[in-house]
Parts: structure tokens; C-alpha cells; sequence
């Protein structure tokens, strides 16, 4: 029987749980520092078992003992977006929080594949990568699904199609650099770029850029948190059931793509060891220099980040 912790029983957090037990992948344990919230948001989860036909059982804690032989960690405790609030001033926050949380979870979990998904996220994985001391194909964020499927979701309702049938990568980091790739994008095969012309697919492309900045406007207060959890779940799902899904992931590049010692959205095939390989596909000149300059980026705030918990 699987198990994934979930660290930190927030929006994010608890959607994550309901969706992989939805999806009957797993038995989910949740942590958080606050007392009765994970208790009280599981047993309401459970309370749902009977009505949504699974028995996986949710349980949560304020006690990492709980979390022993987890399959996978996943980690969403922090601080969410506030509005007007770039992801770079999540930074030291979060990065102090994950960092305790890794220190927690690795000595009780060391087999277990790490899965990230606090932001800055590209930054926090690469932390939890040092922190943990994990192979690298064993601790990665998720990042570019999310992005993916925002592209997904607009170009579906710009088209009027079934969400189902289209197809995107979304590359990069999790932030303003992210590189959408229309030309990689198509509706059951048929390429994007013959169904939507190039000032359409620029709006969309721009939206999807801004899509979680989009949604904190609207809420007010948090950020997004569903499409964050199925998110999550599918990426679990592929991991557990060994799928070898290609999913842009936030994983460790080696020299791919020209890119060295950064955690940075890349298309990745997941199995049940992590992520298996990283697929090089041949990218225009633009297109690379976009992913370089994201890359750069996140080199830049791993740096900043670095001084900060020096300094801590
Ligand atoms: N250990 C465990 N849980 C913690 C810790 C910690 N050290 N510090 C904070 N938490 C918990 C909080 O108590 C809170 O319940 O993390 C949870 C975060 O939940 P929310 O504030 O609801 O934030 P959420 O919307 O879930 O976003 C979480 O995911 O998408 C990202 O940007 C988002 O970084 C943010 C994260």
C-alpha cells in the first residue's frame, strides 16, 4: 500500500489529499504545524470516503513520526502569494520553512521521492535537493503541469473544444520567465498554430504567464489551489503507477538543453523511481535563450536565497 505525506494541510495541501485519494493512489498522511487543522481536514476527507466509493485512509498529524516509510513527501508548507506580493519576497520565508520540513521528513522517509511544490518553486526544490541530499532524480517540483494545463484550459475555451484533446509544454521556471511553447502545443495532433493565429496564441501565452497572479487578484487573500492539487495528484499517479509520463517537471539539469546545477522546468519522464530521464527537444534559438535567461533567474534568487539563510 503507497503512502504520500503531505506537508502542510493549507489550500494546496489538502487539495493534494483529496485528489490523490479521489484518484485511489494512495494512503495520505498530512502534517502541519498547526494543531487539530490536518485531524480535522482528514477526517472530513475520510468522512467522504463512503460517498466517493475509495478506501484509502487520510490522516493527519502534527507528529513527522507519522510520516515513517512515506513513498512520497510532498511539500507545500509555507506562506501562499498575497496580492502586489512578487514570488521572489516569498523567498526567505519559505525557504526557511521547507528547509526545516526536509531536515524532518528525509531521516524518517530516506527512500522516499521528493515532490515540491512551495514557492519560489524552481528555488525550493533545488533546496530541498541540498538539504535532503537525495539523487537528484529523486526530488522534484511541480511547476510546468500546473503551467501546462492553464495553457491548456485557455486555449480550450478560446476554441470552444474538449480541454481534453489539446496538448501544451510549458517550460522554464515557475514565474514571469516561464517559456510556453506554442509550436509543441496541438489539438489532438493537429499543431495549435494552424487553429489560432499568432496574436491570439500571444494573448494566451500571456495569460498563461500571469495565470496564478490572475487568480490572487480575483481571491484576495491566498492563491490557487485546485488546479495546484490535480496538479500534484497526476504527477503522484505517474510516479506510483509507473506510467512514464512525458511532464515538464522542475528537475535537476546535467548539461540538457546547456543548462548546469539548476532545478529549472524541463520535460521529464516519470516513473516509479522519480524522474527518469529528461527529453532534449531541438529548440528554436529564441526559445532557448527564453530558457536560458529563466534558468539564470533562478540561479540568481538560489544565490540570493543562499545569503539569506546564511544570514538567518
Ligand atoms: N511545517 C508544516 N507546515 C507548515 C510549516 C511548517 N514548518 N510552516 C507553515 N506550514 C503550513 C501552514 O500552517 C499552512 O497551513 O503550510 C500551510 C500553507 O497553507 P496555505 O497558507 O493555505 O497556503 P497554500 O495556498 O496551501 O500554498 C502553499 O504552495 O502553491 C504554493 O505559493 C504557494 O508556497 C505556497 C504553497
Amino acid at each position: 500500500m503507497a503512502k504520500v505525506t503531505v506537508v502542510g494541510a493549507g489550500f494546496v495541501g489538502a487539495t493534494v489529499a483529496q485528489y490523490i485519494a479521489d484518484k485511489d493512489l494512495a494512503d495520505v498522511v498530512v502534517v502541519d504545524v498547526i494543531e487539530g487543522m490536518p485531524q480535522g481536514k482528514s477526517l472530513d476527507l475520510t468522512q467522504a470516503a463512503p460517498l466517493l466509493g475509495h478506501d484509502r485512509r487520510l490522516f493527519g498529524t502534527n507528529d513527522y513520526s507519522d510520516t515513517k516509510n512515506s513513498d512520497i513527501v510532498v511539500i507545500t508548507a509555507g506562506i501562499a502569494r498575497k496580492p502586489g506580493m512578487s514570488r521572489d519576497d516569498l523567498l526567505k520565508t519559505n525557504a526557511s520553512i521547507v528547509q526545516s520540513v526536509v531536515k524532518e521528513t528525509i531521516k524518517l522517509s530516506s527512500e522516499a521521492i521528493f515532490l515540491v511544490v512551495t514557492n519560489p518553486l524552481d528555488v525550493m526544490t533545488y533546496l530541498t535537493w541540498k538539504i535532503s541530499r537525495l539523487p537528484a532524480p529523486r526530488v522534484l517540483g511541480m511547476a510546468g503541469v500546473l503551467d501546462s494545463a492553464r495553457f491548456q484550459a485557455f486555449i480550450a475555451a478560446e476554441l470552444g473544444f474538449s480541454a481534453k484533446d489539446i496538448r501544451c509544454m510549458v517550460l522554464g521556471g515557475h514565474g514571469d520567465l516561464m517559456v510556453p511553447l506554442p509550436r509543441y502545443c496541438s489539438v489532438n495532433g493537429v499543431p495549435i498554430t494552424e487553429l489560432l493565429s499568432k496574436d491570439k496564441l500571444d494573448a494566451l501565452v500571456k495569460r498563461t504567464r500571469d495565470g496564478g497572479a490572475e487568480i490572487v487578484a480575483l481571491l484576495k487573500a491566498g492563491s490557487a489551489f485546485y488546479a495546484p492539487g490535480a496538479s500534484v495528484a497526476l504527477m503522484v499517479e505517474a510516479i506510483l503507477k509507473d506510467t512514464h509520463r512525458l511532464l515538464p517537471c522542475a528537475v535537476y539539469a546535467q548539461g540538457e538543453y546547456g543548462l548546469k546545477d539548476v532545478y529549472v522546468g524541463l520535460p521529464a519522464v516519470l516513473s516509479r523511481g522519480g524522474v527518469e530521464k529528461i527529453v532534449e527537444l531541438k529548440l528554436h534559438d529564441d526559445e532557448l535563450g527564453a530558457l536560458k535567461r529563466s534558468a539564470d533567474s533562478i540561479r540568481e534568487n538560489v544565490e540570493v536565497m543562499t545569503k539569506l539563510l546564511v544570514t538567518a
